[in-house]
């Protein structure tokens, strides 16, 4: 690859969405590193936007009001602009990759020098080159290049672990998702479902604990299907992964709960470093609702896997994403929601209301509840579930949990900040020369996001 940038240039990449896109943007920020571009920021605080040569903004498609934040600061961006024509804008992400997106923001913002969709990472070098020669005389808006989503993963980029602390990293294991649930755009801008070799993950996972990041967590949208068509699976992973040698966390998300078996609980029951976290998105309590959703499964079954991960692993944390308002969703199919909550004790849940986006086979479908009808019901949604998991994190008052030490306390910068075996946020008196390290911590208290606790070993103290 050639290196045509000058290394005094600076870039600054922002990430909006999920983990996914965040990782993808450890990719770009890695490939702009070869490029010569110092990074000067990933995430939040746009202060530092003005010293930079390079702004590029990874868009997400998941919601409305994602898109809403991306196109304010685009708009945001004119003046820096102005200010300094060498400046390069370019989008990439969930957004753009659909085309009607990336020509309204041609159209609505034409300062912007390119936008490329999710396949990112082998178009960049080319497009930064182009819009940089072209820069000059372009009047004419953006360039646009967005090729085919998915295909293969690109394991010579070494990403930039830049996205989560010292200890932690982020680790993708597929891309893309085949499952078409009737409101989800991701199908549509991520493309179909590719695994990355097992090998390939396996290496990574073993280089990242050598260097002390023992806090893991794989990502792909639906990891469960991990290997599928190949002679490797998520369990054969997972046991795997299990295997390497020490202490470390592996978490994953997301599962989902029509592909997320029995045997898989077995061995995350049996294992010693795999997460006892198990997100799993139910997103409706009512079967009508399911089956318009695509979701492959019914309410009864999610009970019933729930239930027997409640029972193999007791000290199992479960939590969920749950949709409202979703277009023909009843009252009565809300309350089954409701009651599904009620009955499962999540420790937390993401809770969205319901947005519309074009492609999507819902977009199609009679949505006759009132905007105001659908907030009513979500607030009804978060208070039982502030409730229940308030209640839920008291399980652990007087317990002693594995917590592997992070940084500084999340509720008081006095503290130490850990991550507990369930996933779980937990802040403790305690050294710092404890950080990267696991520990046991008595829980004195429960708050609704997090447990306080006390080391229990005079030696840690
Ligand atoms: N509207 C609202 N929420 C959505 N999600 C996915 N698509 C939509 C949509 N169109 C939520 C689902 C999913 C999470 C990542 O985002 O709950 O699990
Ligand atoms: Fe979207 Fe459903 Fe795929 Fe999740 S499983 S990414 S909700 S289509």
């Amino acid at each position: 690859m050639s290196n045509f940038v000058k290394s005094s240039k600076k870039a600054y990449v922002r990430t909006y969405g999920c983990k996914q896109n965040f990782a993808d943007s450890e990719k770009i920020t890695g490939l702009l590193t070869t490029l010569g571009y110092e990074i000067i920021q990933t995430v939040g605080d746009i202060s530092d936007m003005e010293t930079a040569d390079l702004i590029l903004l990874n868009t997400c498609a998941v919601r409305e009001n994602a898109e809403q934040r991306v196109f304010g600061n685009v708009g945001a961006l004119k003046n820096l602009k102005r200010a300094n024509p060498d400046l390069l804008i370019i989008l990439c992400g969930c957004m753009t990759q659909q085309e009607h997106t990336a020509e309204r923001f041609k159209v609505k913002f034409p300062f912007i020098d390119a936008i490329i969709g999710t396949n990112i990472l082998g178009v960049l070098p080319e497009i930064i080159k182009q819009a940089d020669s072209e820069k000059e005389k372009k009047q004419k808006g953006a360039i646009i290049k967005i090729t085919q989503a998915g295909g293969v993963f690109d394991e010579e980029i070494k990403p930039l672990r830049n996205s989560g602390g010292e200890f932690s990293a982020c680790v993708p294991i597929m891309n893309g998702c085949d499952n078409f649930c009737t409101y989800c755009v991701v199908p549509l801008v991520r493309g179909r479902e590719v695994s990355r070799l097992a090998e390939n993950i396996i290496n990574e996972v073993r280089g990242l604990i050598a260097e002390g990041r023992k806090d893991i967590l794989l990502l792909g949208q639906n990891v469960n299907s991990y290997g599928r068509g190949s002679d490797t699976d998520f369990k054969k992973l997972l046991s795997e992964l299990d295997k390497l040698g020490g202490e470390f966390i592996i978490d994953y998300m997301t599962s989902h709960p029509k592909d997320c078996k029995k045997e898989l609980i077995d061995l995350i029951a049996q294992s010693l470093n795999i997460s006892r976290h198990l997100h799993l998105p139910v997103q409706s309590g009512s079967n009508r609702i399911l089956k318009l959703m695509n979701r492959g499964y019914t309410r009864e079954e999610y009970i019933e896997l729930a239930m027997y991960a409640k029972e193999k692993i007791p000290e199992i944390s479960l939590t969920t994403d749950i949709l409202v308002g979703f277009p023909g969703e009843t009252y009565e199919d809300f309350k089954e929601t409701l009651d599904l909550v009620e009955n499962i004790g999540f420790d937390s849940a993401y809770t969205f209301v319901y947005s519309k986006r074009e492609g999507t086979r819902s977009a199609e479908m009679n949505d006759p509840v009132p905007s105001g009808e659908k907030s009513a019901w979500f607030k009804e949604l978060l208070e039982l579930q502030n409730k229940i998991g308030e209640i839920s994190y008291n399980r652990f008052t007087g317990k002693t949990l594995r917590v592997f030490c992070l940084g500084k306390g999340r509720s008081n910068p006095e503290l130490l900040t850990g991550k507990s075996k369930q996933g779980i946020i937990v802040d403790f008196e305690g050294d710092q020369k404890l950080l990267g390290k696991f520990v046991d911590v008595k829980i004195t208290k429960a708050l609704p996001w997090a447990l306080i606790g006390e080391l229990t070993y005079e030696k840690y103290k």
